[in-house]
């Protein structure tokens, strides 16, 4: 069975080679088509939907059934490449104090860690279903879940486990911070023992990622050595690498990313002449979090200066109780657009392609014949409106 997609104002294929496509400005690097057609069928993997053709709907070939849109926009489905969804409790009162002028400094990840502890695998299964679903609705098809608000053997490899049931993309964060009944004493280097050895051992058979909070900072988060220790350990167990970096200070992150090939390295907020350089002539992505600075009034990234460099760059939620407790990727576009200095068309790669390479993908954040049918439709004529209409719900995943 063939179903042929016709009505689209504009397909936004993130394909910069794709041939026909509108070559204003304004959509540099999108791949636009405007008024088109899109055909889907068979079967890929998954028996999911895959594309078999896409152009001009003025030459759009038959097919078994056909769907009009009349006159929405189709971008890839988001992928929002870092977020934190196993947990429970509540810190709405943390985020008010901050917002009074309470710096963050990861403190209040430890609240979290006893309410996830304290919940049952029911509830947090609830919780991260709501938020996936939550996630959908705004439309983002891949997300990258971590694990990180356990902080025991047995907490961290039930996270992973759960976040297992709703994605391939799961990141085994023991080393988020240095949980409060180990703080005292040599406690800490005992956490870092364990991180790197048995909670690595267990959890590394439910995880593709391995993540570090690296952040001398944070008296909570992890320094150069203990970060190196830990990713490389990782590493040696067959997980690829990905960083919390440089978001309270110029840290060491961003060195310590480039220097061992990490996918990506998020946050980047402050970033020296030489960390912006070595990220330029690297593979690892620089990952940028607006939310974050939104809800932590700290200085917005600046993408302008990474962008200009040659540098990769990423934008995602970081979906988290503490930081940002926002699922929307496209508020994100929104901010990365008003707030970072990218164009609107710069920042819908960034949620896209960029994302898609922070991952290692070339299957998401793409529209092209082969490909699964991983769409989300704007409800307006143009993609444009996802900047535009900020706070609007205009984007949603497409159900096929
Ligand atoms: O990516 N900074 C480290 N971890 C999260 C925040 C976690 C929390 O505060 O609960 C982040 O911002
Ligand atoms: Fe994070």
């Amino acid at each position: 069975m063939s179903m042929l997609i016709t009505g689209i104002a504009e397909l936004v294929t993130c394909d910069d080679t794709l041939e026909g496509a509108l070559d204003e400005p304004l959509h540099a690097g999108l791949g636009v088509l405007r008024d088109a057609a899109v055909v889907i069928g068979g079967g890929g993997e998954d028996n999911a939907p895959t594309v078999q053709w896409l152009g001009p709907a003025s030459q759009a070939p038959q097919a078994d059934w056909a769907v009009d849109l009349e006159g929405r926009s189709v971008i890839p489905g988001l992928v929002d490449s870092h977020s934190h969804l196993v947990f429970a409790g509540d810190r709405s009162a943390e985020f008010a104090a901050r917002m009074s002028g309470t710096p963050y400094d990861g403190g209040g990840i430890a609240v979290t860690v006893e309410a996830t502890r304290a919940a049952s695998d029911a509830d947090l299964r609830a919780l991260l279903q709501q938020r996936v679903q939550e996630m959908r609705t705004q439309g983002t098809t891949t997300v990258e879940i971590k694990s990180g608000y356990g902080l025991t053997v047995e907490d961290e490899v039930r996270a992973l486990r759960l976040a297992r049931e709703v994605t391939s993309e799961v990141t085994y964060l023991g080393a988020h911070v240095v949980p409060p009944e180990r703080r005292d004493g040599g406690g800490r280097a005992a956490y870092v023992d364990l991180v790197c050895g048995e909670m690595l051992e267990a959890c590394a058979p439910h995880a593709r990622w391995i993540d570090v909070f690296c952040e001398p900072a944070s008296p909570h988060a992890f320094d150069a050595e203990e970060s190196r220790r830990i990713l490389e350990a990782g590493r040696d167990a067959g997980l690829e690498l990905r960083v919390h970096g440089n978001q309270l200070s110029e840290g060491p992150g961003v060195q310590l990313a480039v220097e061992l090939d990490a996918a990506s390295v998020d946050h980047c907020t402050f970033l020296s002449d030489a960390d912006v350089e070595a990220l330029s002539g690297s593979r690892t992505v620089a990952t940028l979090l607006p939310g974050v600075e939104f809800s932590t009034r700290q200085p917005y990234p600046d993408a302008r200066r990474l962008i200009d460099a040659g540098v990769q760059v990423a934008i995602a939620t970081d979906c988290n109780p503490g930081t940002c407790y926002s699922s929307s990727m496209p508020l994100m576009i929104a901010l990365a657009v008003r707030e970072t200095g990218m164009t609107p068309a710069e920042a819908l790669r960034a949620a896209t392609v960029g994302a898609a390479a922070s991952l290692r993908r070339t299957d998401v954040g793409r529209i092209a014949v082969g490909l699964r049918a991983d769409f989300a439709l704007v409800d307006a004529p143009s993609w444009l409106h996802i900047p535009y209409r900020v706070g609007v719900p205009v984007v949603r995943a497409l159900e096929l």
